[in-house]
């Protein structure tokens, strides 16, 4: 029986050794998969495009479990892509239904996921996906939202450009509202208002199939992320491919370190000199930089939660 927790497939000893030896060095808080190959694996083994594509779930959940024990904290999977969309539409359909059906069991299995506070968040345009759809994910989002414990972030349909662009269009409202000034928006700004506002960015990235690009995902996220590609299809990748890619990165993580602290200092300069001016401090009648960004966290935290509940209540399409 298919399931999103492989718990009846845990580390042999030996795996279990090594991932003791690899505790020993730094474990990437964060880990994301571009989990590429699955039509190639589909026609390497003479199944049809969905069973590669099963297969894939399938690894998945071992990957979820493998990466639990090493101790990693949050993991973001591709699991759809916006451009998706236009594959065959025969494609399009049987992998929706093979999700909606996946939605669904992680629902019926939602104890798993509350007794050990674990959070799901599905990130993406969800506006895209069939109204049926959109209800099963908006429950699932909604029910773990406050589990602490671990992350799955599921981008389901994403891509990295159409989230950037959403967010400069929301930014464009807030300031068209009144709500912040054109000259609020900063980097770190921008960064709230992409779908991954809650989670720190991807330590290590990891894409299969041997592809080396990165197809519109986490774009801006990755800016400081060790990347690791392996050259074996998504539904072949093993536990060994996973510590070569945990070996990789910490051979890696230092220099990436040195990268993201310049980068960070410089953030905390561009802050800085965003802070109000003399006057806006003087002026008790003129709302602060700080009190602006908070209300307008707080329109779009609202904002973003009365669309889960209201996909979740009517199991309509909603327009963003
Ligand atoms: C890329 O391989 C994989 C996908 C487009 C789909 C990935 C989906 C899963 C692993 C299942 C996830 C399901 C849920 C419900 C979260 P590809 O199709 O591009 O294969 P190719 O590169 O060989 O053409
Ligand atoms: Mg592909």
């Amino acid at each position: 029986m298919r399931s999103w927790f492989s718990d009846n497939n845990k580390p042999s000893l030996v795996e279990r050794l090594c991932i003791n030896v690899l505790r020993c060095g730094p474990i990437p808080r964060h880990v994301a998969f571009i989990m590429d190959g699955n039509r190639r694996y589909a026609r390497k083994t003479s199944v049809e495009t969905i069973d590669g594509h099963k297969e894939g779930f399938d690894r998945m959940a071992q990957t979820l479990e493998w990466c639990l024990e090493l101790g990693v904290d949050e993991v973001t999977v591709y699991a759809f892509a916006i451009d998706n969309f236009k594959r065959p539409a025969s494609e399009v359909n049987k992998l929706m239904d093979f999700a909606r059906d996946m939605f669904q069991k992680l629902l019926d299995e939602r104890h798993k996921l509350m007794d050990t506070g674990k959070c799901v968040r599905v990130i993406g345009d969800l506006s895209l996906l069939a109204p049926d759809i959109q209800q099963l994910v908006a429950e699932i989002v909604l029910l773990t939202k406050d589990n602490r414990h671990k992350v799955l972030n599921i981008c389901f349909p994403y891509a990295s450009r159409h989230e950037m662009t959403e967010a400069l269009q929301e930014l464009q409202t807030c300031v068209r509202n009144g709500l912040i000034r054109e000259s609020d928006i900063n980097e770190s700004l921008i960064s709230k208002f992409l779908y991954t506002s809650q989670s720190s960015d991807p330590d290590l990235l990891v894409r299969t199939s041997g592809e080396t690009r990165l197809s519109d995902f986490l774009l801006w996220q990755t800016s400081f992320s060790v990347i690791a590609f392996a050259d074996v299809l998504w539904p072949e990748f093993t536990i060994w491919d996973l510590f070569s890619a945990i070996l990789y990165y910490q051979r890696n993580c230092g220099s990436v370190k040195n990268a993201k602290q310049l980068y960070e200092s410089r953030l905390n300069d561009i802050e800085e000199s965003a802070d109000d001016t003399i006057d806006d401090r003087l002026d008790a009648t003129r709302s602060t930089r700080s009190q602006r960004i908070a209300d307008c966290l707080l329109y779009l935290e609202n904002k973003r939660l009365n669309q889960l509940k209201c996909m979740c209540n009517k199991g309509v399409k909603v327009d963003t």
